[in-house]
């Protein structure tokens, strides 16, 4: 079988998403023979040689990957360049060094640009790929660009417009980690290859679907980032958008990347548009307070790091979203995520209606429903919670739980994540990253979120502690429209 080819040039070498992920995950797709004709330059302002970069990569594998069966011969594909972003000559070496390397290890001219950076620099370099003639090659080029794409709105279409001088739209691979995660591409397989979910997947028998993504760690080194961002923009953005538009889009009439993307997107451009009053009904927010998390004690976000100690930032954002079409219309879609809360978990509750009437209402004062639950991670695998008869002589029902566990590569699967999606844009596979018509409509309904919590002056936070499960105001938006968040594991 043939293994892709490419020069894979990673702008951000010496940063953290390049160690901690991006090399391991090279590193595994060359253990498992998925690459092997393959070189990869690692640019970053720092001056290196390429023995000290080498030798950088092989600490992160050793550290991140565990592992070290061939570690010097997969390190001898790197190579180093100090390159300064808006100088042109830096651009120019590197445009040598690739033609080099190209020709030594025979990649036909593929070339991937990943970016890993800094936000504000996408532009300044795409633009001077082009124009100091990186991207004139005989094979394909492609830009792999990592978030945040944009603060808003507008500043996503500026960047996008800046990538689009150089790249084209089949070109650029926008990031979302969460569609490299095994379950969360496994919703698709749930939903379309299961006879006994997919004439259920509507109205008529949903009653609600919750989506909860918690994580425990703060914003650690991040304040500067964070606080520009929030959760609102961290999270709700891309993943948890992402997730919804996964569990709410049509069948696609083929699995391609066209046909997929253009359902995900008629799911986004389905949402329920709220005016600027009804904002505060549909999300609530929050941050947190000082708390103890497994037995440690962990400051509030306002004591974090290269945080305002005034900060109104959202560390936790809870939301209903409607989906105003035919299959979707009355059903809610939750979601919830925050920071510093109790548990690192990521999965999805999908919940039918109860059944039309209760045969055992004498036994039992009310019947479970029946619960779907996709566990994104950190365990990976789907449980149905159904109602059987209880052992006995009596008729009385009880829960039973059926489940499929996958079994886990790793407690956290990002890193799995990173090398599907590393893999794919070597092979040309787009379907698990965002197009730019799905990025434009989650920043357009994002948009008008912030703009009113941004007017709100003081949202009265820290409003939940450290360790908890978040806000009381998340479950009162449930408790409204008489649900609650099914506290399953
Ligand atoms: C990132 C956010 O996109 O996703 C982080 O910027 C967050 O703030 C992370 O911690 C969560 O990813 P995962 O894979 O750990 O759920």
């Amino acid at each position: 079988k043939q293994t892709p080819t490419a020069l894979l040039m990673i702008f951000g070498a010496t940063g953290d998403l390049a160690k901690r992920k991006l090399f391991p995950s090279i590193y595994r797709l060359f253990k498992k023979g998925k690459i092997s004709n393959f070189a990869v330059v690692g640019v970053a302002r720092r001056s290196l040689t390429n023995e000290e970069f080498q030798q950088n990569v092989k600490d992160s594998v050793l550290t991140f990957a565990k592992e070290s069966e061939n570690i010097d011969e997969f390190i001898s594909h790197f190579y180093y360049h100090s390159h300064d972003v808006a100088n042109s000559t830096s651009y120019k070496e590197l445009k040598e060094i690739a033609e080099n390397l190209d020709h030594q290890y025979e990649l036909d001219g593929n070339r991937v640009f990943y970016l890993a950076m800094a936000p504000e620099f996408f532009g300044t370099i795409a633009e001077h790929i082009k124009s100091e003639g990186l991207t004139e090659t005989k094979g394909y080029k492609r830009l792999v660009i990592e978030k945040p794409f944009g603060h808003s709105f507008d500043s996503a279409q500026e960047l996008n417009d800046q990538l689009r001088t150089a790249f084209s739209e089949d070109e650029i691979y926008r990031i979302d980690h969460y569609l490299g995660k095994e379950m969360v591409q496994n919703i698709e397989v749930i939903r379309f290859a299961n006879a006994i979910f997919e004439p259920l997947w509507n109205s008529r028998y949903i009653s609600n679907i919750q989506v909860t993504s918690s994580e425990v760690l703060g914003v650690e080194e991040r304040g500067r980032y964070y606080e520009t961002s929030g959760a609102l923009r961290d999270m709700v953005q891309n993943h948890m958008l992402q997730m919804v538009a996964l569990l709410a889009m049509e069948p696609p009439i083929r699995l391609n990347t066209e046909e997929i993307r253009s359902e995900k997107v008629r799911a986004l451009r389905s949402l329920r548009w709220m005016k600027k009053d009804e904002v505060n009904q549909y999300f609530v927010r929050g941050q947190y307070g000082k708390g103890t998390i497994q037995g440690q004690e962990v400051p509030a976000y306002r004591e974090e790091a290269m945080v305002d100690p005034e900060s109104n930032t959202e560390t936790f954002v809870a939301g209903k979203l409607m989906i105003d079409n035919f299959r979707w219309a009355g059903v809610p879609f939750y979601i919830r995520t925050g920071k510093r809360m109790d548990t690192k978990s990521t999965k999805i509750v999908v919940q039918f209606k109860d059944i039309p009437m209760n045969l055992y209402y004498k036994s039992e004062e009310h019947l479970n429903p029946n619960l779907l639950v996709i566990h994104i991670q950190p365990e990976e695998g789907i449980t149905l919670m159904l109602n059987a008869k209880k052992t006995g002589t009596s008729m009385k029902t009880t829960t039973v739980k059926l489940d499929f566990a996958n079994k886990s590569v790793d407690t956290m699967n990002t890193p799995e994540a990173y090398e599907k999606l590393l893999y794919d844009s070597m092979r040309g596979d787009a379907t698990n990253f965002t197009h730019w018509d799905e990025v434009a409509l989650s920043w357009k309904f994002v948009d008008n979120i912030s703009e009113v919590w941004e007017k709100e002056t003081d949202p009265t936070f820290p409003n939940y502690a450290s360790g908890t499960t978040g806000p009381d105001c998340a479950d009162e938006l449930l408790a409204k429209d008489g649900n609650f968040w099914w506290p399953v594991d």
